[in-house]
């Protein structure tokens, strides 16, 4: 069985259990190349949770652990801020080896959105790490100097999203079961992660030429920011589709995802799916991972999901007096800087029962 979204057990690596023997990250002294080699391959193996095509991936460079590790943490950063003012705040369990808790048990739209993420995340890392020479299998995309465009020329260092979508499907879908209803579901919502990072790359340019003439334009292709995929991702969790599993022709074990409602539009390729609602996330439950909402600070005068009402579940809430500073009286000060007072003034601060 596939519970979890394994890619994200490697977040663990920066829990003390699997930190019991540290991936040398800088070369210490007198560590040679070789060593230093073998210890990256090492730390590979002992990632336990790995299936072994994800061992393999894990072992093609030496900086792959560390590249794994910036997706899965960033990853976790961009959900975080992303569910900051949500009753299911994306908050991690320390010391288990499915850091979520055991939140994504649920084939819900918080698991839809996770999986995305981590996927687009992995994607971004390792296409970023290619633009920086830190992978031996990749570097910048080549391949884009092949379209030639009319009004200005292709140079610099393109980043290669190809590459890094590629290694992601490879590595994050590696262990999901396409066969079960739940495989079927994380493996579009992946794909559509990675899809947010590739329909968002951005062309940068800079102007070459006699002084300010501009007379030669050379472009590359950038990753976009990982909180605008984040947002993105958002938007799309927000509009996520409730959908069955069905077969698509009878015998033929073609297995399609349709809307649970006949009325509702067919999800494409972007879209997040999910088969399951989600628990009201409003009382803790340990064995879920679940905190509840008891003590999260709300926003008396929103409506919206970060409102008293909604956050605290109906139980209400308490008003504390909190001090709060702020800079104030802020002028602009010849030249050139600006020159601020610190005012402190007393707020309320409600906070769920
Ligand atoms: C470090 O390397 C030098 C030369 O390669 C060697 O002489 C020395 O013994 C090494 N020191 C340790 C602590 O391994
Ligand atoms: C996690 O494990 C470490 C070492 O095993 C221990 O010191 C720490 O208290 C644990 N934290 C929790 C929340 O259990
Ligand atoms: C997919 O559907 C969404 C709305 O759910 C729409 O915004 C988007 O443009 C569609 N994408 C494609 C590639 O058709
Ligand atoms: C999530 O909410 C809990 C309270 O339910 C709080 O203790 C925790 O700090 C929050 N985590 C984040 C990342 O905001
Ligand atoms: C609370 O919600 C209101 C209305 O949505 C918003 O204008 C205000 O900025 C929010 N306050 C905080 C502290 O987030």
């Amino acid at each position: 069985m596939n519970m979890f979204p394994n890619y994200f057990v490697i977040h663990c690596l920066f829990c003390s259990r699997n930190l019991a023997a540290p991936v040398k990250t800088t070369q210490s002294s007198n560590t040679s190349l070789e060593t230093y080699s073998t210890l990256q391959k090492e730390s590979c193996h002992r990632l336990d949770f790995l299936v072994e095509r994800q061992k393999q991936l894990c072992m093609l460079s030496d900086k792959m652990v560390q590249v794994l590790q910036t997706g899965a943490q960033q990853a976790v950063e961009e959900c975080q801020y992303q569910f900051r003012n949500s009753r299911w705040n994306c908050s991690t369990v320390e010391n288990s080896t499915d850091i979520f808790g055991g939140v994504l048990k649920f084939k819900s739209r918080e698991s839809a959105f996770v999986h995305a993420l981590s996927a687009a995340s992995l994607a971004h890392a390792v296409a970023r790490a290619c633009s920086r020479g830190e992978l031996n299998e990749c570097s910048c995309d080549a391949r884009v100097r092949k379209r030639t465009p009319r009004h200005w020329q292709w140079g610099g260092c393109s980043e290669d999203i190809r590459y890094g979508e590629k290694f992601s499907r490879d590595f994050v879908d590696a262990k999901e079961d396409k066969e079960s209803e739940e495989g079927i579901m994380n493996l579009h919502n992946n794909e559509a992660g990675r899809r947010a990072v590739r329909g968002r790359m951005q062309r940068v340019c800079k102007c070459h030429g006699m002084s300010g003439s501009c007379s030669v334009r050379v472009c590359w292709r950038r990753l976009p920011p990982l909180r605008a995929v984040a947002d993105a991702l958002s938007t799309r969790y927000e509009g996520a589709s409730h959908v069955k599993v069905v077969e698509r022709k009878k015998g033929k074990n073609i297995r399609k995802l349709r809307p649970i409602h006949p009325d509702m539009k067919k999800p494409n390729k972007t879209d997040l799916v999910y088969l399951e609602e989600s628990p009201d996330y409003c009382e803790p439950n340990e064995e879920l991972g679940i905190l509840g909402t008891r003590s999260r600070t709300c926003n008396r005068t929103s409506a919206g999901l970060d409102g008293c009402r909604l956050l605290c579940c109906g139980r209400g809430y308490q008003t504390r007096v909190r001090d709060h500073e702020e800079k104030c009286r802020c002028r602009f000060v010849w030249c050139c800087r600006v020159h601020c007072e610190i005012c402190r003034s007393k707020r309320d601060h409600h906070v769920c029962n």
